[in-house]
């Protein structure tokens, strides 16, 4: 592939074509404030917030926590199975634009359980979206059900218990919410327990933890994939581990910018990973908090830190390396990659 051939005026057009896939997106964190505002008034919920503006310009977050206390108030108004099949529809037809061909959302059903909305409820709507994502949109997609790990470790088991009827409609379990002072150890028996079925495991580690919760979420919870990591540059025994291992970090750059965890994008790490061999690709997080959709982190970013043709090719390529599906399925994916960097002139 002759990357060079692709000049850098041609890059905004390139990275909105090539296709992706998105592995690190809360389905919770789509909800746009029009969209709260509606199922507010659909379901008799009261806001704290006069208008859309009002809600939006509460959109100033100086670290995780500062974002989280917001966007779980945001989660309130969601309470019919029609309620999460708007929402996760909403995000397919975002994801449409951006040409994401695959999505693994994570859903945080504790959110939801404990204002009384049932388990069913939440999966049910959220799976209904992905079918019709695949049959209208041609999107594939799953569910990741993540524990909330400022909650204790026998919530997680009694939400995992309940899911466990609802098995075949997700396909692995992920950890997130605040990180400091709840390191990933402390929900080891859980994720063994998921393991042990067959499910796929993925934990937020790094994103405002330090290093050695990136340790203990490969060592004691065998996460696949690392959500953020990006606090591994700090650490060069582990960089050399997730780039030989190829162990994957789902790297959101606008979320980071957002929560402060650089002071600017033109100080995000992306690239240096992605130059030392770890498997980084970009993700929006919480698109609807953050200031933009999947491609926004690849225009932004890309403009921030001046990257080029082949820093794109390798973090879509990452995409598609790092989802949860069948090798055969990956190598379709690389071969439309290739198609569409020829026709940009690679
Ligand atoms: N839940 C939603 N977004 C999150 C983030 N960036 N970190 C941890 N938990 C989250
Ligand atoms: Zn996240």
């Amino acid at each position: 592939m002759n990357f060079s051939a692709i000049s850098q005026a041609q890059l905004p057009a390139l990275l909105q074509a090539m296709p992706k896939t998105e592995l690190h997106i809360h389905i919770e964190g789509s909800l746009e404030p029009e969209l709260i505002f509606a199922l507010a008034k659909r379901n008799q919920v009261r806001l704290n917030y006069t208008s859309v503006e009002a809600l939006r310009s509460a959109y100033a977050f100086t670290d995780l926590q500062s974002f989280l206390d917001i966007y779980y108030a945001g989660a309130s108004v969601l309470q019919q199975p029609q309620d999460f099949y708007d929402m996760a529809w909403a995000y397919f037809l975002r994801a449409k634009a951006d040409n994401v061909v695959h999505a693994e959302i994570f859903f945080d059903p504790q959110t939801h359980t404990e204002r009384k909305v049932s388990m069913r409820t939440v999966i049910t709507g959220l799976h209904q979206a992905c079918v019709d994502a695949k049959e209208k949109l041609g999107i594939s997609s799953s569910l990741i059900l993540c524990f909330l790990r400022h909650l204790s470790e026998e919530a997680a088991m009694d939400t995992f218990d309940e899911a466990i009827a609802f098995k075949h409609l997700f396909i692995g379990v992920g950890l997130d919410s605040s990180e400091r002072g709840h390191p990933p150890e402390k929900f080891a028996r859980v994720f063994a327990r998921a393991r042990q079925l067959g499910l796929r495991s993925v934990a937020h580690a790094g994103e405002e933890g330090p290093p050695a919760y990136i340790w203990s979420a490969l060592d004691v919870l065998h996460a696949e994939r690392i959500d953020h990591g990006v606090q591994a540059i700090h650490d060069a025994a582990l960089m050399q581990r997730l780039a030989n291992q190829r162990i994957p970090l789902t790297v959101c750059p606008l979320s980071n910018l957002k929560l402060c965890v650089f002071p600017d994008l033109a100080q995000h790490n992306v690239a240096q990973m992605l130059d030392q061999g770890v498997c980084v690709m970009l993700n929006s997080d919480d698109p609807a908090y953050f200031g933009g959709y999947l491609n926004d982190n690849y225009l932004q970013t890309f403009a921030a830190l001046g990257l080029n043709a082949s820093h794109a090719y390798q973090l879509a390529r990452n995409s598609f390396e790092a989802a949860f599906v069948p090798d055969a399925q990956k190598h379709t994916w690389y071969t439309q990659l290739d198609e569409c960097f020829q026709q940009f002139g690679a």
